[in-house]
């Protein structure tokens, strides 16, 4: 293979055929192509400006640029092997079309500096992508809960009945993970946004740049403080793959729910045939694949966050060619995060409650002890003994197969005196869901007041 154009000076001989494959990243980081004519683009007109080439120069490399991408957008490109990667490709095709001004481009530049500025400017686009469907998820999450106020289901401690809660409550916790995951996209966002061109290859360098204007003209408010720094730093590709593995989190953790609340033995939910699978032998099965691959597609994104921190682990300053293998985990990882996002959203507005099978499940697992003991508590006796006194309920309704408010008054007052036939109002699950308006509280004027926060949130995203 003949030597490289861009770097091929001092070489007499090219790599070696699997060395050119094994370093090649054109085929992957061509995915770059508009942030990296962006970045260039913006480092061209400020070269103009500085003096560094001449206004018409810094002109025809914007022209030449623009041809660059409609012929990439338009199918025509042609992607070399031998160029390594998309900088090279670009930067050697706009060669050929505006001729010997195109080899002005690259002044005052490194690869390492053109890399993390093109890749910084492609992470922040699909942050910003990943914002909206998350954003779009909370929505949808609000839509559905509300009406649900008064609809009750059994909260779980231990996946173990613990006490009623409403079923929009329990359906707004996910719109608050959510909602922080929005947030903490926008406070990565902050520290992607931060321009590293003018670093050149590590030292900075002697023509005299404006770094901060090429930052303003691609949108991002700061420059790198420190030009070594700047060309190794990938803790903004870390700190995203961490906020996507987040993401994961969280939609795996409603995933596992719905997989759950769809089987039989739950039968909270129908799954539209939309969003799930037939068996190809058992005819009666409709299964939740698309929960489950949500779940399993997790790993990948957490994989991604592991690659990432693991290759930055022990690299000394500055650029080091490891560095490319920041781009396929997070290729893989958005495509993950953005279409689970969307997918999950579809899944829920087709999702349908069966919120009479929510209810009656209330009835079984005690699921209103914490309300006898509080009654008990109300007649004057300390917690830690009305708990006890509870105990003994819970023991004798189970022996006799009931629910403490199928026990009679006879029964109950067996086992303390003080209980009186108020207790029954107390007992019952919804007036349990009803009384507990503290705030967050799983009350339905709690849970509304959460619907409106949560719409004002999303009413000022919109602003
Ligand atoms: N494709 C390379 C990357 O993604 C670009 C930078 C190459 N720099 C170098 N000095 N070889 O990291």
């Amino acid at each position: 293979m003949s030597t490289n154009q861009s770097w091929g000076g001092r070489f007499t001989e090219g790599p070696r055929e699997a060395v050119a494959a094994y370093t090649d990243s054109q085929t992957y980081d061509r995915a770059l192509y508009a942030q990296d004519i962006r970045a260039s683009q913006a480092h061209a007109r400020m070269l103009g400006r500085q003096g560094v080439i001449t206004p018409a120069e810094a002109d025809t490399l914007v022209r030449g640029l623009d041809a660059v991408k409609a012929e990439i957008e338009a199918g025509n490109f042609v992607w070399k092997p031998e160029l390594e990667d998309v900088h090279m490709n670009i930067e050697a095709r706009l060669t050929e079309l505006v001729g010997d001004t195109g080899k002005k481009l690259h002044t005052g530049r490194s690869r390492n500096d053109q890399v993390g500025l093109t890749f910084r400017l492609f992470v922040a686009d699909h942050l910003e992508d990943w914002r909206a469907r998350a954003a779009a998820l909370v929505q949808t999450l609000v839509n559905k809960a509300d009406g649900h106020q008064d609809d009750i289901l059994p909260g779980c401690t231990h996946l173990q009945p613990a006490q009623p809660v409403s079923l929009a409550h329990h359906l707004l916790a996910y719109a608050w993970m959510f909602r922080r995951d929005h947030e903490r996209l926008g406070d990565v966002l902050g520290r992607v946004r931060v321009s590293p061109l003018g670093a050149a290859a590590l030292a900075g360098t002697t023509y005299p740049l404006d770094p901060q204007s090429v930052a303003a003209e691609v949108g991002f408010p700061r420059i790198y403080g420190n030009s070594m720094d700047a060309v190794s730093d990938r803790d903004f590709v870390m700190e995203s793959l961490f906020a996507g593995s987040c993401i994961m989190a969280h939609l795996s953790r409603l995933c596992e729910e719905i997989i759950l609340w769809a089987n039989p033995a739950f039968g909270f939910v129908r799954l539209s045939d939309g969003y799930s699978t037939g068996s190809s032998i058992m005819p009666q099965k409709k299964n939740p694949d698309v929960a489950e691959l949500m779940r399993g597609k997790t790993g990948r994104v957490y994989g991604a966050l592991m690659g990432m921190l693991t290759i930055m682990k022990g690299l000394p300053l500055t650029y080091n060619r490891d560095l490319q293998e920041d781009k396929e985990g997070f290729l893989d990882a958005d495509r993950t995060v953005s279409r689970s996002l969307t997918l999950m959203a579809g899944m829920l507005e087709e999702l349908t409650f069966d919120t009479r099978r929510m209810r009656a499940a209330c009835t079984r697992g005690f699921l209103n002890a914490t309300e006898l003991a509080d009654y008990l508590v109300g007649k004057g006796i300390p917690f830690r003994e009305a708990h006890h006194i509870t105990g003994h309920a819970v023991a004798l309704a189970e022996k006799e197969g009931k629910g403490l408010e199928d026990l009679s008054l006879a029964e109950l007052r067996g086992i303390d005196v003080r209980i009186d036939d108020g207790v029954y109002a107390v007992l019952d699950y919804a007036a349990a869901v009803r009384r507990r308006e503290t705030p967050g509280g799983t009350g339905p004027r709690s849970v509304t007041r959460q619907l409106e926060d949560l719409r004002g949130w999303l009413a000022a995203l919109g602003a």
